[in-house]
């Protein structure tokens, strides 16, 4: 099996069953993770530059250990001393990056639709890793694989997402995701932080009230709030916003017992989240990190042939 599309640019426009191939491919790729010797020629001869605009530590280090660790070239374009200083265009530097034979390019860009205005620029594979406050399908995905391995299935899982929603592309992509795989999910969050009907009728539920909605969640996503995207004035403090929206010991009871806590990362302990309930037993954020090396490993593998290259054995 392999994906039958060139540019992996967000959950919108895929399909259950291309979701489902993503997961199940995440499987055995975790577990080849877990080896002592991490390498396979499955992507031997193939080239991937990481090429992005905004900071990253997780989505950009597990692009280029998913890349190395199937055999491929991983670079890594550093935007500040690249000639983007220069005034170079994106569909320029895209174009002279594909000239230098590169099968794949992972973008993160602050601009909504970059990932797509490259992806069809140049004929090399596009992942988007994060477009502006768009989409960012592949920590999308991860979150997904990270529930499934607990839950089994999203199907009719209560999942709650809760935070600063309108800045939020992993909100957008995991709302995307988990409503094609059957959960039911609420999105919470201030009244300027939380646009309404954002889904049309996908039936998503929208709240502006924390404890209520809480109550018998299976899954509890907590977001960043985005300070380098906050426009002044859509919320009063952060004080009161981690007191009304912060994610805390005595919130998380609230929810089913054996609720599960999410967080993309970076968090702002102490706001979005409390650093007992990071650290606690109900949290898979550092989980999410493994498994967004995982997840990565499939797509890359997915997007360059799948069963038609190499597999691992
Ligand atoms: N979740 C996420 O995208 O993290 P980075 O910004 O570190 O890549």
């Amino acid at each position: 099996m392999s994906l039958k599309r060139k540019d992996l640019l967000g959950l919108r426009d895929m399909n259950s069953e291309e979701i489902e191939l993503i997961l199940h491919s995440s499987e055995s790729m975790k577990e080849f993770i877990k080896r002592k010797v991490k390498k396979l020629p499955t992507l031997r001869g193939r080239s991937i530059v990481n090429l992005f605009y905004e900071s990253s530590t997780r989505t950009r280090t597990s692009f280029e250990l998913a890349g190395k660790y199937l055999g491929a070239d991983t670079v890594n374009v550093a935007t500040s001393t690249s000639s983007v200083t220069k005034g170079e265009s994106l569909i320029d530097t895209g174009k002279t990056i594909e000239a230098m034979g590169v099968n794949t390019i992972v973008i993160r860009h602050p601009m909504a639709g970059s990932a797509d205005l490259l992806a069809r620029n140049v004929s090399s594979s596009v992942i988007n890793g994060g477009d502006g406050i768009h989409e960012h399908p592949t920590q999308a995905l991860l979150d997904m694989f990270t529930i499934k391995q607990v839950k089994g299935s999203l199907e009719g899982l209560k999942i709650v997402i809760v935070g600063d929603v309108l800045h939020s592309r992993v909100a957008r992509s995991n709302v995307w995701g988990m409503t094609k795989l059957g959960a039911e999910v609420t999105l919470v969050g201030p009244p300027t932080l939380l646009p309404e009907r954002l889904f049309g009728n996908l039936g998503v539920k929208y709240s502006y009230n924390l404890t209520e909605a809480l109550k018998d969640a299976d899954v509890v996503v907590a977001l960043r709030i985005q300070k380098e995207r906050q426009e002044a004035g859509l919320v009063p403090s952060m004080r009161e916003y981690a007191q009304q929206y912060g994610i805390t010991q005595d919130k998380i009871k609230l929810a089913k017992p054996n609720a599960l806590v999410l967080h993309p990362g970076p968090m702002n302990r102490g706001i979005e989240i409390d650093n007992e309930v990071a650290d606690g037993v109900a949290s898979l954020i550092q989980e999410q990190v493994t498994n967004g090396v995982a997840v990565r490993m499939a797509i890359l593998y997915l997007l360059n042939g799948g069963e038609d290259s190499e597999y691992i054995n």
